[in-house]
């Protein structure tokens, strides 16, 4: 058990929409419980460099609607090195922060669970659009990401039936196709590639030409990134079919824009669930949420595991998309 009269809190790795609300929860919670709060600049590379902001009430105010992270994000070699991490924790001392807030993706949970074996209480909060952190259904960022992707197939879709073509999206996702999985079948593709299935182009062809002989007008393939180049897939189908094929890569847009109001639910429960970890004295945990509860996971648990993808959802888009 530890006392914590200090609580900091960063954000790291691949911004998420719904960062700041999480920041907001952590300040404004920890405010409530009497803590002194600071926010630290730029992830791990602030840590290192010192970057330490107090933050008062209003420090957070006219943030919940933002997306990106006031507190900035950064990916930080140095902090993997076990110099950087003492130089980490030396730096925390210093400045009287007694506990830590993470709000990051995977990456950044491996850096929260490195500085607690130096005896730094941490709790981690999944933020990231890939969606891929064991134990919690959903990470902040995600449902946004998502809403996103699907407001861009229903503008792709206009002009794919103008023109009656086969559209490629490809979408983020990193090693998962979470992104792609739930945009697609949201979003209505005829065909969602995962690098958690094996891609079968036959049968993504198949289906193709079943849609055009039953008189559709348009194709949607959804492409996450970690399972094949939507350039790539575009041609061979192309080349097999004799259909017009046009990509899009939709990149950094599907991580921008204000937060969805599930992220901000999501974000503002997470960053007070942390805080109240911290006043406990829990360390190495990770906030999740399953069935609509809020959970404090085991980090080491977590960061030893991979995700599993909902299979069913995919085997639905299919049945949905004939
Ligand atoms: P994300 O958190 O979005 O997955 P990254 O994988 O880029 O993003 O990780 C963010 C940062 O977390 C890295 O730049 C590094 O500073 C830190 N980090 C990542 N992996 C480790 C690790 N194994 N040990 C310590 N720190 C790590
Ligand atoms: O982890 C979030 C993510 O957006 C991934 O989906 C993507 O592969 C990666 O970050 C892109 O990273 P960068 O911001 O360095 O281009």
């Amino acid at each position: 058990m530890y006392q914590v009269n200090h609580i900091g809190v960063l954000t790291s790795g691949g911004d998420a929409p719904g960062m700041n609300a999480a920041i907001r929860a952590v300040v404004r919670k920890s405010i409530f419980h009497g803590l002194q709060v600071a926010g630290i600049k730029r992830g791990y590379l602030g840590l290192l460099k010192k970057e330490f902001v107090n933050y008062s009430l209003g420090s957070v105010a006219d943030i919940i609607h933002r997306g990106g992270t006031i507190l900035h994000t950064a990916r930080c070699e140095e902090f993997k090195t076990e110099e950087g991490q003492r130089t980490a924790v030396k730096n925390l001392q210093e400045e009287g922060i007694d506990a830590l807030v993470v709000i990051g993706g995977e990456g950044s949970m491996r850096g929260a669970f490195a500085l607690s074996k130096y005896g730094v209480p941490v709790v981690g909060i999944p933020a990231t659009i890939d969606n891929d952190l064991v134990g919690t259904e959903f990470s902040i960022g995600f449902d946004t990401a998502v809403n996103n992707v699907v407001d861009a197939i229903n503008k792709i879709r206009d002009t794919a039936t103008s023109h009656e073509r086969v559209f490629i999206i490809e979408v983020m996702g990193r090693k998962t196709g979470q992104i792609a999985l739930y945009a697609g079948l949201a979003g209505g593709a005829e065909s969602i590639l995962l690098p958690e299935i094996d891609l079968d182009m036959d049968e993504v062809i198949f289906k193709l030409e079943r849609g055009m002989n039953r008189g559709k007008l348009h194709s949607i393939i959804i492409v996450a990134e970690g399972a094949a180049s939507a350039i790539e897939v575009g041609e061979e189908i192309r080349k097999r079919t004799g259909l017009e094929t046009r990509i899009t890569i939709l990149g950094h847009l599907q991580r921008g824009g204000t937060p969805t109001a599930l992220d901000r639910m999501l974000a503002s429960r997470m960053g007070a669930k942390a805080v109240e970890l911290l006043l406990q004295g829990a360390n190495r945990k990770m906030v999740g949420i399953a069935a609509g509860e809020l959970l404090a996971l085991d980090l080491e648990d977590v960061l030893s595991r991979e995700k599993v993808l909902d299979r069913s959802i995919w085997e639905l888009a299919a049945v949905l998309a004939i």
